[in-house]
């Protein structure tokens, strides 16, 4: 019999009608809720497994394993963004821009400490409070961390808001920024207060500061003078992702609320550590004067063993009540004193003032000092960073300057001893045109650094230039080093990266640099017949460097070791990444506005393609090499493939297996689509868009045995 509905009468009909749809709407319904359960399950077990990791420092499950779920929940809340939680782990690597921060009033205004530099002062310290409580005090002593102090302010246990001090009263809300430090809870457990206020400082440990400024100095970037400054800076960074791969961490050192279930400052930490904070792992109860110097010298003399900088104790009366008792000033609390390490400090007088020049142009002034001894060493030497240095301390020529070392490495000037300026000496000021070059210098807009744009032929930019190309994660040209580069520019054999490839034995051989040092007035050297068949052996194999790392050795500012990486296998050549738009070069994971323009122009520079010309004709990789990247089969040669969805492998993975035979991954679906792989949920926009174009969509086993069967015509036709 045919069915139609003109055939069965009208009640009927909408009968049927209305039960389809209603278990249409009950199968729609409890596919999303299983999609919202599964959500919340996997928000909740890998905030579990941050907690373990980063409070408890014993994770339970494998990186891969927490990859793997971390894919699917974001794949997830891509397909149900209505379903996302608000303490979703997503959010710790970042992705949300912040324009501008928003001014917010603290609850609480954010005090600052008393400071003083000597334990007779502590002692004096302790005798206003004894007066003051008539009563025996019992006190807690913590570092003091030297980094940038936030406020962390919980309501109903979720973090709400994360706000800078400010000016105490008024701080900026960086909440997106903050969300990307896993040791800071996004939901508390236990029994937490309704409104809770954290307060703690973001640091930067020297391991996480040190990778920091090796990356900027592969993308051209000036380093950070100290952590402190690296952790403020990348807190007020407009792009939250780039927040997260800073690696920031926080230490707490107070709270403040409403009926506060602990009686102590003390216990405050232990509450703290079961509503799921990390605590500080240096803590102690000081019971008298004799305790507390102990705690101070011991901390003095070991804080260079500490993982982060500190630059002073903190000592708190322990109990609360008592604390209220005291009170505090208008500008520091009476029941908290901070002892500040005493830096290391000398004054010596400024010879002269030396600009020198990086490979991105940046110029950078260093003082000439008369020698000095400092903690053990002779300074000569130190940096004043920028204009707006000079310009602080008001240094003028032969000035006597206070140098300080605290617990950083490197010596700082601190400060200008104004009784012993001479009347006559003029202020000093920063040079107009580069001392290399002689070319006007500019500031660009909104940098604090002043550059020299002469990149092509400004001596110390282009030998910087040179230096970065052979350096070992690029061209990785070892005997060019250690002087070399300087003797081969001065001779006029090097310009550009593309010279290296013309040099020739005769040119190398016998070749002279004058080397003058402290110890000796004046040495010869020149290059041996071993030396150079060493240079050129080096320069012949760089011909081999494999395409990604060449295309970070020709030095696009931003482009650092793995977006170079990232660039060349999404676009093979390095035609193509010439000819991509900002938009399709943005296309590339890690690549931002920011990135795509500066890659933009440099390949609307001139001298840039000429140079990649020449390299090219001399035989460095310009393309990824297939063989090289091991293709393990052609059968998606040609292909355009979206992955959507969670597969049983990450989702990286997969997109790498169809690179490894010979297909190109791109992330929405269009006309040019060849086909789609389809995970576990895949989202219905995507499926019903791949259904209106008629491009066919494989279930990651019917992908399988295509890639299986060498055979892309065999199953896609299917
Ligand atoms: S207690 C109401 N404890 O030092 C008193 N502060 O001027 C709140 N700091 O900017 C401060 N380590 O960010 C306290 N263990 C510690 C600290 C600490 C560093 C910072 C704080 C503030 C400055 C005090």
């Amino acid at each position: 019999m045919i069915f139609h509905w003109g055939s069965i009468p009208n009640a009927t009909n909408h009968k049927i009608f209305r039960v389809i749809l209603l278990s249409l709407l009950l199968i729609v319904n409890n596919i999303t809720i299983s999609m919202l359960a599964r959500i919340k399950e996997l928000t909740q077990q890998l905030n579990q497994h941050n907690y373990n990791y980063y409070v408890l420092d014993n994770p339970t499950i494998s990186d891969y394993e927490f990859d793997r779920m971390l894919e699917e929940l974001m794949a997830l809340e891509k397909e149900y963004p209505e379903f996302m939680q608000p303490d979703s782990p997503t959010q710790r690597v970042g992705g949300e821009v912040t324009k501008q921060f928003t001014t917010v009033t603290h609850v609480f205004p954010m005090l600052s400490l008393g400071n003083t530099y000597s334990i007779e002062e502590v002692t004096e310290f302790d005798r206003r409070v004894q007066n003051a409580l008539l009563q025996k005090t019992e006190y807690v002593c913590e570092l003091k961390y030297d980094g940038v102090a936030i406020s962390l302010v919980y309501e109903k246990g979720r973090l709400l808001r994360a706000v800078t001090r400010g000016d105490g009263v008024q701080g900026d809300d960086v909440t997106q920024n903050v969300k990307t430090i896993k040791s800071i809870p996004l939901k508390l457990f236990g029994d937490y207060p309704d409104f809770l206020e954290v307060r703690g400082e973001i640091i930067l440990t020297h391991n996480a500061f040190e990778r920091l400024n090796a990356e900027r100095d592969d993308i051209g970037e000036p380093p950070f003078a100290n952590p402190r400054n690296a952790a403020s800076g990348s807190l007020k960074l407009q792009d939250s992702s780039e927040v997260a791969k800073r690696g920031l961490d926080c230490r707490l050192y107070l709270v403040l609320g409403e009926n506060l279930p602990f009686k102590t400052h003390y216990e405050s930490f232990t509450k703290l550590k079961e509503w799921g904070f990390k605590i500080p792992e240096i803590l102690q109860k000081c019971n008298s004067i004799e305790e507390i110097r102990r705690f101070i010298n011991h901390w003095d003399t070991e804080r260079e063993q500490l993982p982060f900088d500190i630059d002073g104790v903190v000592i708190k009366v322990n109990d609360i009540i008592q604390q209220q008792q005291l009170g505090a000033t208008a500008k520091s609390p009476r029941w908290a004193i901070a002892y500040k390490f005493k830096a290391k400090r000398v004054a010596t007088q400024l010879l002269s003032i030396d600009f020198q020049v990086g490979r991105t142009g940046v110029v950078t002034p260093v003082a000439n000092l008369q020698p000095v001894l400092l903690a053990g060493t002779v300074v000569k030497r130190a940096s004043l960073h920028n204009n707006d240095i000079i310009q602080q301390l008001d240094i003028h020529e032969n000035d006597w300057l206070y140098v300080e070392k605290g617990g950083e490495i490197i010596p700082k000037i601190v400060g200008v001893e104004l009784s012993k300026r001479s009347e006559t000496a003029t202020k000093a000021s920063f040079i107009t045109h580069c001392p290399y070059c002689n070319t006007l210098l500019i500031r660009k807009e909104g940098e604090v650094g002043i550059y020299c744009p002469n990149e092509w032929s400004c001596p110390p930019q282009v030998k910087g230039k040179l230096e970065h190309f052979i350096s070992r994660k690029a061209m990785n040209i070892d005997s060019l080093g250690e002087g070399k580069i300087e003797m081969l520019f001065d001779n006029g054999l090097v310009k550009s990266s593309a010279d290296f490839y013309k040099l020739k034995f005769n040119d190398l051989l016998g070749l002279e640099k004058r080397i003058t040092s402290e110890e000796n007035p004046e040495r010869i050297v020149s290059f041996r017949e071993k030396t150079v068949e060493n240079m050129l052996a080096g320069v012949e194999q760089s011909k081999d460097v494999p395409f990604e790392r060449v295309l970070f050795a020709i030095g696009i500012r931003y482009v650092g070791e793995t977006t170079a990486k990232k660039l060349a296998r999404y676009f093979k050549t390095i035609d193509a990444i010439a000819n991509a738009s900002k938009e399709e070069l943005k296309a590339v994971d890690d690549v931002g506005e920011q990135v795509a323009e500066s890659i933009v122009q440099f390949f609307n520079t001139v001298e840039n393609l000429e140079n990649i010309v020449k390299l090219r004709e001399a035989g460095v990789q310009f393309q990824v090499n297939e063989t090289e990247q091991q293709l393990l089969s052609k059968t998606l040669a040609g292909k355009t493939i979206v992955v959507s969805g969670v597969f049983s492998i990450p989702r990286d993975a997969m997109k790498q297996k169809i690179e490894l035979h010979g297909g190109k991954n791109v992330s929405s679906i269009s006309n040019s689509t060849d086909f789609v792989v389809a995970g576990d949920n895949m989202g219905p926009e995507k499926r019903k868009k791949a259904e209106k174009l008629g491009i066919p969509v494989l279930s990651e086993i019917e992908f399988e045995n295509m890639l299986a069967a060498n055979n892309y015509e065999l199953l896609i036709t299917n």
